[in-house]
């Protein structure tokens, strides 16, 4: 069912005869991280916004991505009153174990970034907590939009149209943030020669799992292996999310649950008192990996956030966060403009972010390097990848640079 809370719906005017129209000051094109967590800084600041959604709560609800929240994304959940199931529920971690030629290496966060942490808690977890705090809020968020369209953003007059339980609807709105994700639509909808598109793709993608298995480890375990890269995550005590690197074009169908426990216990063994807890799987999923930029992340009057303009390959974590990161200079630049009128925050928006995103594009393919076989031939490649671990892993400088960009660079 679509929601519509509190939108102030004024009657449609000759020129729409059949379309709704309706004013807001930043209309937002997607209700992921970027596009939910947006919303809340901008109503904090007392910034009116609607969200607009192609997909239904539930679906959003439920789908399964990330699972690891630097320590600035929490801290900025629980500073702005999102935070509370999350103080409740979620896993604080003060490592990770490298892991290759059998044996562990823990690389120690709180000893290296003077005790700052990373935390378990899924995706879908700070998505149900955001959705819950807008619609108690009575604020705009709207589920399944079709045919979501942005138009005269290079104007004055911006407007997002789409349409909701059949009806048509027009948005008009003093800024549009495009925060609808890489197959979104306000990306393409830039002019053609405006963006520079930065890419790299990786000839291998991942399998993940969710398994009804207590975590083999209390921490996340990275594994190299001459059959490739797996890691051992979580997402509860009781529930396990493990991956493995498979070939880009891998099918799911060629991946039984044997198959699939067979190769982690032989990617992730080790020397010592190690066992791999194995259970029931209830999700598997392949998906591809990439590094993506587009430069500049924004357009007249259209901002872009979160996948929308940039992709990560998983390794390093940084999607989300990066996500995140993104909207909390956004909002910012729209406070800035709506108190003083000065547009030199949202001007300089792109130059901002995108120090930031290309920081964590280098960090992300660095991990990926290091942890993924590219070339199962190349044993010059394989002898420079256990050379590389090898000074990771026992160079204290290594191991600083790791921890600092894995928890999460300072936000200014
Ligand atoms: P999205 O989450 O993609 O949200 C975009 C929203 O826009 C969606 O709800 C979509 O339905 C909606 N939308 C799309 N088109 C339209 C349209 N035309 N109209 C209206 N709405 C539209 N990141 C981390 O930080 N840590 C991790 O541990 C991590 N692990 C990951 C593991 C995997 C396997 C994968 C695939 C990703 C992982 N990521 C991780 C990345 C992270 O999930 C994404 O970077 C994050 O979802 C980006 O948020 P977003 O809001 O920019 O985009
Ligand atoms: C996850 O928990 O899903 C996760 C954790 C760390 C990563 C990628 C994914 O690098």
């Amino acid at each position: 069912m679509p929601v519509v809370s509190k939108l102030r719906v004024v009657p449609a005017h000759i020129a729409q005869r059949e379309r709704q129209t309706v004013r807001t000051q930043i209309g937002i094109v997607g209700a992921g991280p970027a596009g939910l967590v947006l919303a809340h800084l901008l109503h904090l600041q007392g910034i009116e916004s609607v969200v607009i959604e192609s997909r239904s709560r539930k679906y959003i609800e439920e789908r399964i991505r990330a699972g690891l929240l630097e320590h600035g994304t929490v801290d900025l959940l629980i500073e702005t009153g999102v935070g509370k199931r999350l103080q409740r529920e979620a896993l604080t971690h003060h490592g990770i174990e490298l892991r290759f030629n059998r044996r562990g290496h823990r690389i120690d966060f709180n000893d290296l970034t003077g005790g700052k942490t990373v935390t378990i808690y899924a995706q879908q977890e700070v998505i149900k907590d955001l959705v819950a705090a807008r619609l108690e809020a009575g604020l705009p968020l709207i589920f399944e939009a079709s045919d979501v369209s942005v138009h005269n953003f290079d104007g004055a007059n911006p407007s997002i149209r789409f349409r909701v339980a059949g009806k048509a609807q027009e948005l008009h709105c003093d800024y549009i943030a495009g925060c609808d994700g890489f197959h979104g639509i306000c990306r393409p909808s830039i002019p053609a020669g405006v963006l520079t598109e930065f890419e790299r793709i990786y000839p291998f993608g991942w399998l993940g799992i969710l398994a009804q298995a207590p975590p083999s480890s209390p921490e996340l375990v990275y594994t190299y292996h001459e059959r490739g890269f797996a890691l051992l995550t979580m997402r509860t005590t009781e529930v396990s999310r493990l991956y493995l690197q498979v070939p880009y074009d891998e099918e799911i169908d060629a991946w039984s649950d044997d198959r699939i426990w067979s190769e982690l216990r032989t990617r992730t063994a080790a020397d010592g008192n190690w066992k791999l807890n194995e259970g029931a799987i209830f999700q598997k999923g392949i998906t591809g990996m990439r590094s993506y930029v587009v430069e500049p992340m924004q357009y007249g009057k259209m901002f872009l956030a979160g996948d929308a303009a940039h992709i990560v390959p998983p390794t390093g974590a940084k999607g989300l966060n990066l996500a995140v990161a993104d909207v909390r200079i956004m909002a910012q630049a729209f406070a800035e403009f709506y108190k003083t009128g000065k547009t030199e925050l949202l001007d300089r928006y792109s130059e901002i972010v995108l120090r930031r995103v290309w920081k964590a594009q280098r960090f992300s393919w660095w991990m990926t390097s290091m942890l993924h076989r590219f070339d199962t031939d190349n044993a010059f490649d394989e002898r420079r990848q256990i050379a590389e671990l090898d000074y990771v892993t026992s160079s204290r400088a290594a191991m600083t640079t790791l921890a600092e960009n894995y928890v999460g660079l300072p936000w200014d």
